[in-house]
């Protein structure tokens, strides 16, 4: 029987309880793929769900992981639309094609195994092939999956962004980043916000950010942000902040906009929290909660993606290993990236 390096996590609190286990590899079932993977994007979710504070349900010695681009390279008796070969992404829910998620209990790398393992078998329907003209590498395809899904159904999910609004990005994190990657190839213009000149300064000559606002120096954001846009506002705002920057995006959303509430890294004491009814009826805005999105809008994103070889941001990779993934894990909690952190196999 063939074996496999496989991650899980055998206690919570850190990633420090990462141990690698040697297991089966599986055989592909009737409707499903096995594939050997080449790269995995890592998520601020996978720190979370390490520490143990992860609000949704995560299953005990989790494999974590929910983003992977590999090679397929066994096909159940039943499938008939990949061969082996087949260069693919795996969508984070695998059990929602379109619509809605209805519940949190089939994302890969919390409530089922993830994709931190040489190899997995999935259902060949929560599988998307990689548009055969690009030249993207396995990571950049990988960091598609969470945060591209969720960015594009951002944008698109519900009102459809339009060339020549204004999208505003949180951070320079990987879904900031990517969602600002998108803007700008949608026709957008874009005002980007992080703590740090030096990763505005590097967004903005790399990514082509239009705009850029350091918020712990101009603490009241929003208010720059009507500057900019002549009192306006923005169309989109990309909310990763959470309760702690929910005033300010209430602010400097425009009449009618979409504040997609994806994030929750700050937090707001409770008496601080605003009247967000009264803001949006005041400004007909729509405030819009974002539960990543369906294999749908991930085929969505990666023919959009590949049609135009949009330089998906990873800004650094590490090697498949219990010690080299750890180091990652430190990387992408200290802050220090911008963009996406990826274990390559
Ligand atoms: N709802 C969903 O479906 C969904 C999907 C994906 C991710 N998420 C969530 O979205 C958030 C971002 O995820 P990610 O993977 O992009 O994280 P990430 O790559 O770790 O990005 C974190 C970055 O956010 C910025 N940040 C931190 N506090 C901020 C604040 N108060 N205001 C503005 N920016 C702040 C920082 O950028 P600077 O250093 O530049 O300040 C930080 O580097 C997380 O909370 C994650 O759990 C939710």
């Amino acid at each position: 029987m063939t074996t496999q390096n496989v991650l899980r996590l055998t206690a919570m609190g850190s990633w420090e309880n990462l141990a690698n286990f040697k297991e089966p590899v599986p055989s592909a079932g009737e409707h499903e793929v096995l594939i050997a993977v080449k790269s995995v994007s890592l998520n601020f979710r996978d720190i979370v769900i390490a520490r143990g504070k992860y609000p949704f349900q995560v299953k005990d010695q989790v494999v974590p992981g929910s983003d992977a681009a590999g090679d397929i390279v066994e096909v159940g008796k039943g499938v008939t639309e990949f061969e082996r070969g087949d260069k693919v992404i795996i969508s984070f829910d695998i059990a929602t094609l379109y619509g809605p998620i209805k519940n949190w209990g089939n994302g890969l790398g919390g409530p089922i195994d993830g994709v931190l393992r040489e190899y997995i078998a999935v259902p060949a329907n929560a599988v998307v092939k990689v548009p055969a003209e690009s030249t993207l590498s396995y990571a950049q395809w990988a960091s598609v999956v969470c945060t591209g899904t969720t960015a594009w159904n951002s944008l698109y999910g519900n009102i459809p962004l339009k060339p020549g609004q204004t999208v505003l990005l949180q951070g320079t994190g990987g879904v900031s980043i990517t969602g600002l990657m998108l803007a700008k190839a949608a026709g957008a213009k874009t005002i980007i916000t992080s703590s740090s000149d030096e990763k505005l300064q590097h967004v903005k000559s790399k990514y082509g950010a239009d705009y850029t606002i350091n918020y712990k120096t101009t603490p009241d954001w929003a208010a720059e942000v009507q500057k900019i846009t002549g009192g306006r506002g923005v169309d989109f705002i990309l909310e990763n902040g959470g309760s702690g920057t929910i005033k300010q995006s209430l602010e400097a959303i425009a009449f009618g906009g979409v504040v997609a509430i994806i994030g929750f890294l700050s937090a707001a004491k409770q008496e601080e929290m605003p009247d967000v009814a009264h803001f949006a009826l005041a400004k007909g805005a729509v405030v819009r909660g974002i539960m990543v999105g369906s294999k749908q809008q991930l085929e969505d994103v990666a023919q959009f993606i590949g049609a135009h070889n949009l330089p998906v941001p990873v800004e650094k990779t590490f090697k498949f290993g219990r010690d080299e993934v750890v180091e990652a894990l430190n990387y992408l909690a200290s802050g220090q990236h911008i963009g996406k952190v990826c274990i390559d196999f």
